[in-house]
């Protein structure tokens, strides 16, 4: 076993990937406020609209939040929100208030981050009403956990726990009620590159091994061994944020191949300007209005290096391996 580097170490590198978070907040933050898409509650987890970010960034959140959602409510609505949805590394994401807006309330709806975005997390549900009332909406029991380091309700779920320590984070998922019978949606945005290839293979095959109805959708970067990927990588590492798992990240294959080696049954992956182009185009017109951008080469080449790739096992023959764009 290869030996861990020093504590002082490994906390510094998890606090820049822990950091990574404000960094998405801060961009669905600014193309919100533009007219990208609505939503109404990412102003309550990023106060000010803060700096301009280009245009290209922009249209690559568009695509990344437009096509998560996709599947995500294609996966809802073939469930008939009979299932749960379970957010890896959730960050300061804003989806569980989304869902209850437009009725595709999950029976449940868990996330799970490291204990101090929790934390941060926690602490602006129960200080902005906005943030709680949906909670409160969907509780009817009278059992309401809500302190600093977990948050359980009887449809909204958030904990503490290290990703890469998959059996620590099976006990803390079923001691606030999993239930592994019913279909299950796994989302990991940003978040598998951060484990080393083996830490995110054992969470895939976890994930396999406890649901036998279940649809992981991972978004993440693909095509990272040309040149653009190579500065990708090296810009990440002067923030002191290493993508130890940039190794599955060479090609849409190698994205495929991790799920279908760790026990799901159907795999497939788009890269984002595949998905961008089959986006209702309607929409995509609409936001190309916003901000003008003459050069579309550098949109090109971003979009083609992230992807969602997404995997499904399906026991009760849902037909789970159908929903694609
Ligand atoms: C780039 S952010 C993305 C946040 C959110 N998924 C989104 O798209 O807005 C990555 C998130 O994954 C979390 N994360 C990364 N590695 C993790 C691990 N080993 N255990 C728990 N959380 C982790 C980070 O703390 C951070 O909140």
């Amino acid at each position: 076993m290869a030996a861990r580097p020093p504590f002082a170490a490994t906390d510094a590198a998890d606090e820049a990937v822990r950091a990574t978070c404000d960094d998405a907040t801060t961009c669905k933050r600014f193309a919100t406020s533009k007219g990208y898409w609505k939503d109404s509650y990412v102003q309550y987890f990023v106060r000010s609209v803060g700096e301009r970010k280009a245009p290209e960034i922009n249209r690559g959140y568009y695509a990344r939040v437009r096509g998560v959602n996709h599947l995500l409510d294609a996966f809802i609505r073939r469930t008939e929100c009979n299932c749960q949805i379970i957010n890896l590394g959730a960050g300061l994401d804003t989806t569980f208030w989304r869902l209850k807006d437009e009725n595709l309330m999950p029976r449940k709806y868990f996330e799970v981050d490291f204990p101090t975005v929790v934390a941060r997390k926690i602490h602006n549900i129960k200080t902005k009403p906005p943030l709680s009332k949906a909670l409160i909406e969907t509780h009817t029991t009278d059992s309401l956990l809500l302190d600093a380091q977990s948050l359980d309700s009887d449809r909204f779920c958030i904990i503490s726990a290290d990703l890469r320590d998959s059996s620590s984070l099976d006990e803390k998922l079923k001691k606030f009620q999993l239930n592994t019978e019913i279909p299950t949606l796994l989302l990991s945005e940003c978040v598998l590159v951060y484990m080393t290839p083996g830490q995110s293979s054992n969470l895939l095959h976890w994930a396999a091994e406890t649901f036998h109805t279940a649809m992981f959708i991972n978004y993440e970067q693909v095509n990272m061994m040309d040149r653009f990927g190579q500065v990708m990588v090296e810009n990440l590492q002067h923030r002191q944020c290493n993508l130890a798992g940039v190794e599955a990240c060479k090609s849409l294959d190698t994205q495929k191949e991790r799920f279908l080696r760790t026990g799901w049954e159907h795999a497939d992956a788009l890269d984002m300007m595949t998905v961008y182009s089959v986006l209702p185009q309607d929409d995509v017109a609409r936001i190309e209005r916003l901000e003008f951008l003459d050069e579309k080469e550098l949109l090109q080449q971003l979009l083609q290096h992230y992807c969602i790739c997404w995997a499904t096992r399906d026991k009760l023959k849902l037909g789970l391996s159908q929903l694609a764009f």
